[in-house]
């Protein structure tokens, strides 16, 4: 099996890497399979170059390289800058991945995308179709209503991957954090070592997500994906399992680093930003564990791994 692997300089990018062993370009054949790593900015002996919002280049790297699965990890996820980079978030997560799922439908292979709670608005409906505060995890048919560009933008690449016919999956993940890159984890741990005390918003819910936990559900399906992936491709939800604030999040990478801060929490009003978020968006993993086996780990666990890799300083 060929697996070719978009944005792998990311977080999931990086985490898949270590996960599927592979640490030089496109040679490796243990248990079969071969992996080729990709970004938009080539990296000497790791990393090849692949812009994947040029639809030609796309088109003519998989006619070259041949692949049997692509995971595309590569993104606009800068959630706040997609208010005032419209157009690049669409090239990159909606345009793309239609360029990504067009070549592999020309070669037959399948396509693993993955996209993100943020296509939910976090509201409840009752019964009359009125608001009411949701507490019950995002399942795949529930209705997406983006609050935010990239969310706008992450949903219309999903739309395009699945309107493509191509053989494969949408997952979508959350709060996704690692070792590298930037994320939650390492700003709270960064800004906690400095102060006192921390205001982090304590009215948005989630699930925290591990780019390793995410690499190996995605490694497990990317292997057997000749055999078992649908066609079109459908949606799944992976995540940590849990669900809990920012504020609650925050506390806990606090007390697992052995951090002395105090985490007031705070409203979202109070910490304004230019993207709205929304105030609940766990994700219902059970299909993904019915179909595929894959069952997600308390996120405790996970967060503890990456706390030790980044105290030993990887
Ligand atoms: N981070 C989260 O909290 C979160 C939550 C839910 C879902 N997700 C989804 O999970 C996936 C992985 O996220 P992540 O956190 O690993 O993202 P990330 O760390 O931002 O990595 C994305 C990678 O894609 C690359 N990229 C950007 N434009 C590209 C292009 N035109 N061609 C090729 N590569 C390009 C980026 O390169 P540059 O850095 O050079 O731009 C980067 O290396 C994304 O689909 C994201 O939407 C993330």
């Amino acid at each position: 099996m060929r697996v070719l692997v978009t944005g792998a300089g990311g977080q999931l990018g990086t985490a898949l890497r270590r996960v599927s062993g592979e640490r030089r370009v496109g040679n490796d054949r243990s248990g079969g399979d071969e992996w080729l790593f990709t970004d938009v900015v080539e990296a000497a002996g790791t990393t090849v170059g692949l812009n994947i919002t040029d639809r030609e280049a796309v088109k003519e790297f998989f006619e070259w390289w041949r692949p049997d699965v692509v995971v595309n990890c590569a993104a606009f996820t800068d959630v706040d800058r997609a208010e005032t980079e419209r157009e690049a978030a669409f090239r990159v997560n909606r345009d793309a991945p239609r360029f990504l799922a067009e070549a592999a439908v020309r070669l037959g292979a399948a396509l693993i995308h993955i996209s993100t709670d943020f296509v939910f608005d976090g509201n409840g409906r009752n019964a009359d179709g009125g608001f009411i505060e949701r507490s019950r995890p995002y399942a795949e048919d529930d209705t997406p209503a983006p609050l935010n560009v990239y969310g706008e933008s992450k949903l219309a690449g999903e739309k395009a991957v699945m309107e493509s016919g191509v053989r494969g999956v949408v997952v979508r993940t959350s709060w996704l954090y690692s070792p590298w890159g930037k994320n939650f984890v390492k700003a709270i741990m960064r800004v906690a070592a400095e102060r006192d005390e921390i205001r982090v918003v304590g009215d948005q819910s989630g699930c925290p997500t591990s780019a390793m936990s995410l690499a190996e559900a995605i490694a497990e399906l990317a292997t057997a994906a000749a055999v078992v992936l649908p066609t079109p491709a459908q949606l799944y939800h992976f995540c940590d399992a849990g669900v809990v604030s920012r504020a609650d999040f925050a506390d806990e990478i606090i007390r697992q680093a052995g951090i002395e801060c105090r985490v007031v929490p705070v409203t979202s009003a109070e910490y304004p930003s230019a993207a709205k978020r929304p105030m609940f968006s766990a994700l219902d993993t059970s299909k993904i564990t019915r179909d595929f086996g894959i069952a997600p780990r308390p996120w405790r666990e996970p967060l503890a791994e990456c706390l030790k890799e980044l105290k030993n300083g990887r």
